[in-house]
């Protein structure tokens, strides 16, 4: 595995030595670890069967469960799939951003099969994390990437995260240091006319429906490939290896803390372990250092993390779906 450290600040990042190699590791089939602003991403060619199949292979993940694909511009999302007027505002106002729309798939789409797990529906987003717009754009292919984790565990926002869990499996890691965002994006579908919330993320519902002038309806069961198979079960994911615990009112000396907000729970200064996601109660700052707090508590070695309540609106939501996964019986 080779590194490539990049300063975003500085204004010709993109002629680094090692750019080249980078571009020419994807054109292969390779494996590379890329910063967006949501989390890292394990990018491949998304036309390369092959190379999207090491992506499942590397993560473990179940091949039923399809990949997004990160392409440069709304114009190059147009070639791999139909945006109907929705879909189309929708993109116009939100990307480049934390934003993913699963549209029909184009039939003239390159995007393999093993990329969208043979579904007609295609899941495509404009990052607005730079490097991973740049690689789609240099290497002229749409990049296939889901989170770079191992499927089921908590999703990484740092380099380190990534070498940690996938390193062996990697030609590259591109560590442009850590996601500002860092919760994952938000997810829509528009394939019947009907706008639809996939997965709660980096944009917030009112966000979005106020672009729309609509509320989101909640996935219909065939788009969800993830989804639970019994109604009101939370499928196990971000799960650290402690078990995690929600709504904390206490906290015992043996527990590690999840905390958010101003106010200390009773116990809380003897607690084993503490990280507050956001003293100040700001939910953009909790999503950003979500995965973080959970990585910290876990390296703790407590048996048990007890979270704070996190109100629901705003990034709430999505910081909320991702704490009761972690929450849920692991399979
Ligand atoms: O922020 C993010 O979205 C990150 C960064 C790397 O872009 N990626 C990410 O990918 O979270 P992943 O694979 O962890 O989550 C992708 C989700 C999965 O739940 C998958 O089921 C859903 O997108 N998905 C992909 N294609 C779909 C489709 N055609 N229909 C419905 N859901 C789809
Ligand atoms: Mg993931």
């Amino acid at each position: 595995m080779q590194l490539w450290t990049v300063n975003l600040n500085t204004p010709d990042w993109q002629n680094a030595p090692e750019a080249p190699g980078v571009c020419a590791a994807l054109s292969a089939g390779g494996l590379v670890a890329v910063p967006t602003e949501t989390v890292y991403g394990l990018a491949a060619d998304a036309t390369n069967g092959k190379a999207c199949a090491k992506i499942f292979e590397a993560k473990g993940r179940p091949q039923f469960n399809p990949l997004i694909s990160h392409v440069p511009s709304l114009e190059e999302a147009r070639v791999h799939g139909r945006f109907d007027a929705l879909a189309l505002r929708l993109a116009e106002a939100f990307w480049p951003g934390p934003l993913t729309l699963v549209v029909p798939k184009n039939e003239a789409s390159p995007i393999s099969d093993m990329a969208t797990a043979g579904l007609t529906t295609v899941a495509l987003r404009v990052p607005a994390g730079p490097v991973m717009r740049f690689l789609a754009e240099r290497t002229g292919r749409p990049l296939a990437a889901p989170s770079a984790n191992l499927s089921g565990k908590i999703s990484p926002t740092l380099a380190k995260d990534v070498i940690d869990d996938l390193g062996a499996a990697l030609s590259f890691v591109v560590d442009a240091g850590p996601c500002t965002v860092g919760i994952e994006s938000t997810i829509v579908g528009i394939v019947d006319g009907t706008p639809r919330l996939l997965r709660p993320g980096g944009i917030s519902r009112e966000d979005i429906e106020d672009v729309l002038g609509t509320k989101l309806l909640a996935a219909s069961p065939d788009m969800r490939p993830d989804a639970p198979a019994a109604p009101g079960m939370f499928a196990s994911h971000y799960a650290p290896n402690a078990s995690l615990t929600l709504n904390a009112q206490e906290v015992g000396p043996e527990d590690a803390l999840l905390s958010f907000g101003p106010e200390p729970i009773p116990g809380a200064e003897h607690a084993q372990a503490e990280f507050n996601l956001s003293p100040d109660g700001d939910l953009a700052e909790a999503a950003a250092s979500l995965f973080q707090g959970l990585r910290t508590l876990d390296a703790s070695g407590a048996g048990i993390i007890r979270a704070q309540f996190i109100p629901s609106f705003g990034l709430g939501e999505a910081i909320n779906d991702r704490l009761k996964r972690a929450a849920a019986p692991r399979p």
